[in-house]
């Protein structure tokens, strides 16, 4: 059930809250705050070490030396947080790899943190979820 409740602040914040809608397509003032708010909940929650569900993905340049086996051996070593992993060739030299986790925040973020500081990684993201209840 949606409440409702009054929220005052000053004119330059709420222009630039308004400017933020506007970017990024909301349709209103609520959507956009709700969501403002659970990403905040979802980041307190992080450093609560909550359970999370988190999406990794790594791009990496195959050819450097061992980094394939490197990534293969890290996930091994976490393999009861990893739910699965898609490899893509994304051309001659680069592969994607999408990694969809689950665990404690600190354990997904510590997993994401090793895979991307291999040598050879080009880029690297980790996005958390959460349901915030307890993951069973
Ligand atoms: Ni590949």
């Amino acid at each position: 059930m949606l409440k409702r409740f009054t929220v005052s602040m000053e004119e330059n914040l709420l222009d630039d809250f308004d400017n933020y809608i506007q970017e990024r397509h909301y349709q209103n003032r609520s959507e956009a705050l709700r969501d403002l708010i659970r990403g905040r909940i979802i980041e307190k929650e992080w450093e609560a070490d909550k359970d999370v569900m988190g999406v990794i993905s790594l791009v990496y340049d195959h050819h450097q030396h061992k980094l394939q086996e490197k990534v293969t051996e890290l996930q091994h070593d976490s393999h009861h947080q990893i739910v699965s992993t898609t490899h893509v060739h994304m051309d001659h030299h680069n592969c994607l790899e999408v990694i969809i986790v689950r665990g404690k925040a600190g354990e997904v973020r510590r997993l994401a943190d090793s895979l991307m500081a291999l040598r050879g990684v080009r880029n690297g993201n980790l996005a958390m979820s959460s349901t915030g209840k307890d993951l069973h």
